[in-house]
């Protein structure tokens, strides 16, 4: 897609594509974190010809894989680090994984990847939007690439409490506890909305003085990830610091006495630097900005405010700059094709993968087309975002509108991310002495697949307006 020009470099082009297609291959993270004795449930993601075959050396008591499905399920053992060898075989070939599942206090070790409804349905979202998303997200094979989460955002909560005061759906989610079944039936986590205030954005209930009751009826539904808004609570509050944590901690304590592994997302746009103390008060995502829409100038102000936020990420705990707004949205309105161009698109999957951000399709799954599919399953990407280390890219500079970000990776190696935000295709040097010392030797476009011998520690390249290039980068 994009031309990489340098005297320099000896590409080397990747046959090995038909390949990969049919012999099993595991994605997805290398570890995982979850609390003792709570349900537990994991989808090994493997492409390859189906049927594959998963297998688990090493799992510990309580815990049994589905040889048809790759789901480990079960009870999760006492405080541990289980060191497992994932197995995919299919009748083309097998490939393995060294797993570890670290049973502890932590969860999210690595960036949620999922859907949510907001982008698309807005306060529209009906059951069978959410069934759909599941069916699809199976169908398609993008669980098989490690999307796991189906998140209903605002919309699905009544307007008035039930006489013992639990809180209701309405009449478009009749019935919870079934939607919840039917996702885990799938392999898939099951997340939920709600609010501090009593009133959610969207003017439904909130959970303001039912905190407790609303974490026991998400523990009755089956809930795996909350995100948490601000809505109506600073109505009633005034915005000083104290004030904006307060809610966060308060509902905190009941999620961590759950006996559930919920995923705790704060979103807050940001306010009081959120970055800085989202992680003392539990959250394991926190939104560092506003809402995202679907334009260039959307995505490239959202990006600027990461820039130098790099270092409050860590495994567990996670900026989040919002959901993806790629394929089809629409929000309280009719579904329409996202307003970026398919470089844009690009550059915005491949810098929230950068930014270690919890990565949420915010789209109709079931009109996904064949470019924003090549997107969200591009597997090196992918694994930028879920690599175990959890570093967030670092801003490195920007000349004459080319930015440069960097990402340190668990094997050792480095991901940089090259964009143009002008308005014109831009041929740039970027001197690999900026990124780290020592000499980097080899790299991979994680876009063409790539890869080349590094000469004079630089790689040059072109880049098309508000585009993006990555590299993995070796020593
Ligand atoms: C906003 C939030 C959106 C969505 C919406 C629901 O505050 O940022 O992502 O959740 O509320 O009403």
């Amino acid at each position: 897609m994009h031309k990489i020009f340098s005297a320099f470099w000896l590409t080397i082009s990747i046959s090995a594509f038909a390949q990969e297609t049919t012999t099993p291959k595991i994605h997805g993270a290398d570890v995982y974190g979850a609390k003792p004795n709570r349900p537990f449930l994991y989808k090994i993601p493997a492409t390859g010809a189906k049927p594959v075959e998963y297998t688990v050396l090493g799992l510990p008591q309580g815990l049994t894989v589905d040889k048809n499905t790759g789901v480990i399920s079960g009870v999760t053992p006492a405080k541990n680090n289980y060191t497992t060898r994932l197995i995919a075989k299919n009748n083309f070939g097998a490939d393995t994984l060294t797993f570890d599942i670290k049973v502890g206090d932590e969860i999210s070790l690595t960036p949620a990847m999922g859907w949510n409804s907001w982008n698309v349905f807005g306060l529209r979202v009906t059951d069978k939007d959410i069934r759909n998303a599941a069916d699809v997200m199976v169908s398609t094979g993008l669980i098989d690439h490690g999307w796991g989460y189906i998140n209903i955002d605002d919309g699905w909560e009544s307007e008035e409490r039930k006489p013992d005061g639990e809180i209701a759906t309405n009449s478009k989610f009749p019935d919870l506890t079934a939607l919840s079944d039917y996702i885990h039936s799938k392999g898939l986590k099951f997340g939920i909305y709600s609010s501090p205030g009593s009133r959610t954005c969207g003017g439904f209930l909130g959970s303001l003085n039912h905190e407790e009751q609303d974490i026991k009826t998400y523990e009755k539904w089956g809930v795996d990830y909350l995100k948490y808004d601000l809505c109506s609570y600073t109505v009633r509050t005034f915005l000083v610091k104290k004030n904006l944590q307060k809610p966060y901690i308060f509902m905190n304590q009941f999620i961590q006495n759950s006996n559930r592994d919920i995923v705790y997302s704060l979103c807050q746009y940001g306010l009081g630097k959120v970055w800085k103390w989202g992680k003392a008060v539990g959250g394991n995502s926190w939104r560092t900005t506003g809402d995202i829409v679907d334009t260039w100038a959307s995505v490239n102000r959202l990006l600027n405010k990461q820039k130098r936020l790099s270092t409050f990420a860590s495994p567990g705990h996670w900026n989040d700059p919002d959901m993806l707004v790629l394929g089809i949205v629409g929000w309280n309105n009719d579904s329409r094709k996202c307003r970026l161009t398919e470089a844009e698109q690009q550059l915005h999957f491949g810098m929230w993968s950068m930014l270690a951000s919890p990565l949420l399709l915010g789209c109709d799954l079931t009109k996904i087309d064949s470019f924003t599919m090549s997107l969200i399953t591009n597997d090196d990407i992918i694994a930028l975002n879920q690599d175990r280390l959890g570093k967030q890219a670092a801003f490195i500079y920007e000349k004459d509108g080319i930015q440069v970000w960097s990402k340190p990776l668990s094997d050792g190696t480095t991901a940089i991310a090259i964009i143009n935000l002008s308005a014109k295709e831009k041929t740039t040097t970027v001197k690999l002495d900026k990124i780290s010392s020592g000499t980097f030797t080899t790299s991979k476009n994680l876009w063409s697949k790539q890869i080349a011998y590094l000469k004079d520690n630089s790689i040059t390249a072109t880049i098309p307006t508000h585009g993006i290039l990555q590299f993995k980068l070796a020593k």
